[in-house]
């Protein structure tokens, strides 16, 4: 055993889990009128109620008393004041100096970097509004129209995502496409329809070593020169983002349009820097930075508020508490707006490849860790995998996520909309019993074999756990609340887990190997020597491309 599942914190919660396993929340509910108000906090204008969860208050005690014998609130100071807490890499971690408002300067080895996040700030909001205002055009004079944000991961799902979210936050007359993949059908079909003389590309990567990214941007580059632009005009035509300088300007970006980023701020964790200059593109500096303000209220309540009111500390502790004590496998992240329908794939790259780790310090760990994220919006999974997580024996909590109002309000869609977001949850909460089902079945079947069969089939258990989260509307300042608050989740559970949840070591490997195959996929005479089944596959796509 390992010091934390050793531990007597760590063994009470077994023991409570064993207890809370014969009870049913629909008997919680009936025992205490006031659960429902006990189990709900509020911060930044989100509400989370986390009442529908397998929990009472010796189990909330229970698993704070083991994020603090993890020094929680040690580990959060160490995080906020530049401590390199990304110990392999021997970085800092600062996405929060990205949106710190404090005033406060923030130091990484004895330096503040502050005056460089506001310089780099300032860097995006003169460039954006210089588009806009059409001061910034083409190389032909024309304003520019189009954007191509080329990056991918964390530089390309954050801005990507929140485009999606706040598309009613929209700067008209300029669209934003967004290419990630290096299957080429992707960037052949943007470039397809867009005018070379009103198109920006913005090629956005931390290393800039990443492959997508670097063949993309060669191809939109090669597309550029092809169809009328000159190597004199890539500048007007061509910005990059990257902590990466040498390697940006080597590859012909001018060092002018090259926006910095930092080692201390993690590709996942970016969308608040330059990053995000492809939605503040999109959606207007102004908003862009409300979204950087909404990030920073939540970081504030994030360290000032007590676990139990804290909402980033609540969702990691319930979370860890079905992860390592129920066996949950995943969690499901079930936006109710089809404008967030991004959100899960946006935190399932935060927490997978935050806490997608097995070792805790320098000690292969014997318990649980990251757990398997995904999701789609509602109500579209009540339709497709719904019915597992009701009717199977596999728990999947789930987390509900919901504006309660929405622009271009239609009372009736939206009313339909929150019904099903509302039933679900409750659904899955209450189940419907045997004797429920059998007494609303015996009308109808005579056969007492038959009505027990069908019966049977049609048992909901319930007590299936949920968070509900609400917010007002899902404004810039919201949408930033409620991105940091996963982040500070997923900081909370590293931290209890012992993970590092900041590199991505386990991304390595698949690069190398792919580079060793791309060698042998394009030199067909130097014969593959890996695997059978790795050698046969280099075989097959050699023969069905040996014509072209
Ligand atoms: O997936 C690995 C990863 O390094 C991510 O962490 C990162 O966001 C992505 O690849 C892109 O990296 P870069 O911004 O350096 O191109």
């Amino acid at each position: 055993m390992t010091e934390l599942t050793s531990s007597s914190q760590w063994q009470h919660l077994a023991a409570l889990a064993q207890d809370i396993k014969q009870l049913h929340m629909r008997d919680m509910f009936t025992e205490d009128e006031h659960r429902a108000s006990k189990y709900t906090q509020t911060a930044c204008g989100i509400t989370l109620d986390f009442s529908k969860n397998l929990i009472n208050q010796d189990v909330m005690n229970a698993l704070q008393a083991l994020a603090e014998s993890r020094d929680l609130a040690g580990k959060r100071d160490a995080m906020f004041s530049g401590e390199a807490i990304n110990f392999t890499e021997g970085r800092a971690v600062l996405h929060t100096a990205l949106r710190n408002f404090s005033g406060n300067p923030v130091l990484v080895d004895g330096e503040n970097v502050m005056p460089e996040v506001q310089a780099s700030l300032n860097k995006v909001k003169a460039f954006v509004n210089s588009v806009h205002d059409g001061e910034h055009t083409g190389y032909t004079g024309k304003v520019i129209t189009d954007v191509v944000a080329i990056g991918i991961g964390g530089s390309f799902l954050g801005p990507k995502i929140m485009s999606e979210a706040l598309k009613p936050y929209r700067a008209s007359g300029l669209k934003v496409h967004y290419v990630a993949n290096v299957d080429g059908c992707h960037i052949t079909d943007v470039l397809a329809e867009r005018d070379i003389e009103q198109t920006l590309f913005v090629m956005s990567s931390k290393s800039f070593t990443t492959q997508e990214t670097l063949q993309n941007t060669l191809t939109a580059k090669k597309w550029f020169l092809d169809n009328g632009g000159t190597q004199s005009d890539i500048t007007k035509h061509f910005v990059a983002v990257s902590s990466n300088i040498k390697a940006a300007t080597d590859f012909g970006m001018d060092a002018n349009n090259i926006f910095p980023m930092w080692d201390w701020v993690g590709g996942r964790y970016s969308m608040w820097s330059a990053i995000g200059l492809p939605l503040a593109l999109g959606i207007g500096f102004d908003n862009f930075e409300q979204m950087l303000k909404g990030a920073f209220a939540m970081d504030e309540h994030f360290q000032s508020a007590p676990v139990d009111q804290n909402l980033p500390c609540i969702l990691a502790l319930v979370g860890l508490w079905y992860r390592n004590f129920f066996g949950a496998q995943s969690y499901v992240l079930l936006p109710y707006y089809h404008y967030l329908r991004g959100m899960p794939a946006y935190v399932q790259q935060l927490d997978m490849e935050s806490n997608g780790k097995q070792v805790s310090g320098d000690t292969p760990v014997d318990y649980e860790t990251g757990p398997i994220v995904w999701g789609s919006e509602g109500t579209n999974g009540q339709h497709s995998f719904h019915q597992l997580i009701h009717q199977s024996n596999t728990l999947i909590p789930a987390d509900f996520i919901m504006p309660l109002t929405v622009p271009n309000q239609d009372d009736t869609h939206h009313a339909m909309l929150a019904s099903n977001c509302f039933a679900q949850s409750q659904a899955l909460m209450q189940g419907k019993t045997y004797d429920e089902i059998k007494a609303e079945l015996a009308s109808k079947i005579d056969d007492e074999d038959e009505l027990h069969r069908l019966t049977t089939h049609k048992v909901m258990p319930g007590n299936k756990p949920s968070n509900t989260l609400l917010f007002e509307k899902l404004d810039p300042f919201t949408l930033g609340a409620l991105i940091a608050m996963y982040e500070h989740k997923v900081f909370v559970q590293g931290v209890i887990w012992g993970v590092n949840s900041y590199d991505q070591w386990g991304v390595e490997l698949g690069k190398v190997m792919g580079n060793q195959i791309l060698a042998k996929l394009q030199d067909t005479q130097d014969k593959p020597d890996f695997d059978a089944s790795t050698n046969q596959l280099i075989a097959q796509f050699i023969a069905a491309n040996s014509n072209n």
